[in-house]
C-alpha cells in the first residue's frame, strides 16, 4: 500500500543517496513546492542544505517575515534572505512595459540568486521544486503557476551555468501529492492551501510604473481583500485573488472634502489548472462591504471597481 509516509521515506533516502556529503542549495520562493522541496531536504540531510529566499521587494504584506520566521525559526532550516528590495525597485523605476518589466526582474533574480548562492562553500547541487506536470509541460509548453526559479521567472540553464547538479524530490509527484506530502511534514494547513503567487510579484499587479508609494497603498488593500475572503468563508472556493492598484486617481468626496487618490480593481477567479478561468461570482452585499472597508481602511485609495473579465480573453493577472 502506498502512502505519503512510505513516500517520505523513499525520497529521503534517495536525496541521501544522491547528495552524499555535498552541500545543496535551495532557491526558496514562499511557495508550497519549493517549501515542500526544502523541508523534505532539510528532513534529509540538516545543515548540509542551505536556502536562499530572494526577497525582490515585491511580496505581500507580511510575507518575507512569515517566511523567514517559518524556515529560519521554526524549521531550523540555514536561510540567507537577501533583501535586495532597492536594488531591484531601482531597476524598475521608470520601467512601465509588461514585457521589459518581467525581464528586468526575471534577469535581476537569477543574478542575486547566483550572487548569494556563489557564496556558499562547497556547494554541489541546486535543489528545485518540480513537478510532474512541469517535466511534461517542459516538452509542450510553459506558463502556469509553478514556483521553481526556472518557471518562476522564465529563465532556464541556470543549474548548468553555476556548474551544479539537480536535485527534484518532487519530479514524481502532481500538486495534490504535494499538498499531501507538506501536510505529511508538518506544513500548515492554512500554508499548503494558499493562492498560487507569480514570480514577479506586485509588479504585475501594478500596471504601469511601479512606485513604492503605490506597492504601500496596494498592499493594505490586498491584505483587507483577502481578510474579507477568509471571514466569509470563500477562500478555498477561489483559486487566485487579489487587488491590482490602477495607474490612474480619480475624484471622491469624504466628510466635507474632495479626494483625489488610486483606483484599484478586485480580482477573483474560480480555475482548475490556471489555464482558463471564470470570475468569482461574489453578492453584491460582499462586494459592497469590501468596497467601505477597503476605502475607509486605505489611505490613497477612493475607488473600487470588480474585474469580472474571464480567461481568455483575460488573464488572471492584470500584466
Ligand atoms: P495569467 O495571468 O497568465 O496567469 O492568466 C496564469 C497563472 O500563472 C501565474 N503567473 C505566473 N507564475 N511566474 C509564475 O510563477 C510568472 O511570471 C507568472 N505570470 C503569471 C498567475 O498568477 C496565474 O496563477
Amino acid at each position: 500500500d502506498w502512502t505519503m509516509g512510505a513516500y517520505r521515506e523513499e525520497a529521503i533516502a534517495k536525496i541521501r543517496e544522491q547528495v552524499g556529503d555535498s552541500h545543496v542549495i535551495c532557491g526558496l520562493s514562499g511557495g508550497v513546492d519549493s517549501s515542500v522541496t526544502a523541508i523534505l531536504l532539510h528532513e534529509a540531510i540538516g545543515d548540509q542544505l542551505t536556502c536562499v529566499f530572494v526577497d525582490h521587494g515585491l511580496l505581500r504584506q507580511n510575507e518575507a517575515d512569515e517566511v523567514v520566521t517559518m524556515f529560519r525559526d521554526h524549521y531550523n532550516i540555514k536561510l540567507i534572505h537577501a533583501d535586495e528590495t532597492e536594488l531591484f525597485l531601482g531597476e524598475l523605476e521608470g520601467v512601465s512595459d509588461p514585457e521589459t518589466k518581467r525581464k528586468t526582474i526575471g534577469k535581476l533574480f537569477i543574478d542575486v540568486f547566483q550572487k548569494y548562492a556563489g557564496e556558499i562553500e562547497d556547494a554541489e547541487f541546486l535543489a528545485q521544486g518540480t513537478l510532474y506536470p512541469d517535466v511534461i509541460e517542459s516538452v509542450s509548453f510553459s506558463g502556469g503557476p509553478s514556483v521553481t526559479i526556472k518557471s518562476h521567472h522564465n529563465v532556464g540553464g541556470l543549474p548548468e551555468k553555476m556548474g551544479l547538479k539537480l536535485v527534484e524530490p518532487l519530479r514524481e509527484l502532481f500538486k495534490d501529492e504535494v499538498r499531501a506530502l507538506g501536510h505529511e511534514l508538518g506544513l500548515p494547513a492554512s500554508f499548503i492551501g494558499r493562492h498560487p503567487f507569480p514570480g514577479p510579484g506586485l509588479a504585475i499587479r501594478c500596471p504601469g510604473e511601479i512606485t513604492r508609494d503605490k506597492l504601500e497603498i496596494l498592499r493594505k488593500a490586498d491584505a483587507v481583500y483577502i481578510d474579507q475572503i477568509r471571514k466569509h468563508g470563500l477562500y478555498d472556493e477561489i483559486w487566485q485573488a487579489f487587488v491590482a492598484i490602477l495607474p490612474v486617481r480619480t475624484v471622491g468626496v469624504m466628510g466635507d472634502g474632495r479626494t483625489y487618490d488610486y483606483a484599484c480593481a478586485l480580482r477573483a477567479v474560480t480555475s482548475v489548472d490556471g489555464m482558463t478561468a471564470d470570475y468569482y461570482p461574489f453578492s453584491h452585499d460582499f462586494l459592497g462591504e469590501t468596497a467601505t472597508r477597503i476605502i475607509n481602511e486605505v489611505k490613497g485609495i477612493n475607488r473600487v471597481t470588480y474585474d469580472v473579465t474571464s480567461k481568455p480573453p483575460g488573464t488572471i493577472e492584470w500584466e
